[in-house]
């Protein structure tokens, strides 16, 4: 969906939503800092739902710029490993051309594997041996954080977020950062009609959609401390910049016969 609070170009929006993401957590600064030189503290991610792998790419550049000593200041630990799960096996398939991964995981720092991200009891041996390793704190000096990432995915899980997210909390010491979707307080019944119409069409549970209140409860029921509990609304920074984005290139497209098809609803195009 993209961050859009400073572009108008879809890959920028998409790399900015990751990057506020990453703010958010307090694992990426918005400027390159002298203090991050020589950090020992460390972090894990694990992915889930990387669909095509953009989010996976950005990450292995930061790994494999952090292994040449090149790693970007802007980063507040050390990167130790990356997990990524996502359902599907094309999207998985153009994920491990990008990433150059085309044979199998060869490296357990970084490593991608086709599952249900949101079922951790349907995970095999080896993934859940590769989260894991990768969740281990350190032997070495310096702190370690285990870091769970949801970009515009979690909606999606079936029958809903919660099973993984009580698991990265209880299992493996998780911390959770995600964009996702909440819905607002008061929705009038045809509001919620045209929801569940909405949520049929995008192939996510009803029941995952709940407001921010609720949102909160149900992380503070899976384990998370209240107080430390961080949700902000950037929605001015998605969907009308999104639907701005999507009317354009259909103009573009017709030009030439051609239509954005079914995300012409999404532009509240008719
Ligand atoms: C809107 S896309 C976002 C993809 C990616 N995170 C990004 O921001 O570019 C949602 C992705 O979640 C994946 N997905 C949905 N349910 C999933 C599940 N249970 N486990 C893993 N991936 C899932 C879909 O296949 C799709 O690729």
């Amino acid at each position: 969906m993209g961050f859009w609070k400073d572009t108008e170009d879809f890959p920028t929006a998409c790399r900015a939503l990751l990057e506020e993401v990453l703010k958010s957590a307090q694992i990426l600064q918005d400027e390159v800092s002298s203090s991050n030189k020589n950090i020992v503290d460390t972090l894990s991610i694990i992915d889930l739902g990387f669909g095509c792998g953009d989010q996976s790419l950005y990450i292995k550049n930061a790994l494999d710029n952090q292994r040449r000593g090149k790693r970007d200041d802007r980063w507040e630990r050390n990167l130790k490993a990356y997990v990524g799960l996502t359902l599907e096996s094309a999207h998985f398939s153009i994920a491990q051309k990008r990433l150059g991964l085309e044979q199998s995981n060869t490296s357990t720092e970084f490593e991608i594997y086709c599952a249900d991200a949101g079922r951790p009891t349907s995970w095999t041996p080896e993934i859940k041996k590769s989260v894991s390793v990768a969740t281990q704190g350190n032997d070495e000096k310096g702190d370690h954080e285990n870091w769970l990432l949801g970009l515009d995915t979690l909606i999606h899980f079936q029958p809903s977020r919660w099973p993984v997210i009580e698991y990265a909390n209880r299992e493996l010491g998780a911390s959770l950062m995600a964009y996702d979707l909440c819905i607002a307080d008061n929705l009038s019944l045809k509001q919620r009609l045209v929801l569940r119409f909405m949520a049929s069409f995008g192939q996510s549970p009803f029941a995952n959609f709940v407001t921010i209140q609720e949102y909160r409860e149900r992380l503070v029921m899976a384990g998370y401390a209240r107080e430390k509990i961080e949700i902000r609304d950037i929605s001015e920074h998605v969907f009308n910049p999104l639907a701005g984005f999507l009317r354009k290139k259909e103009v573009e497209l017709q030009q030439y016969g051609m239509s954005i098809g079914r995300f012409r609803y999404a532009a509240g195009m008719k």
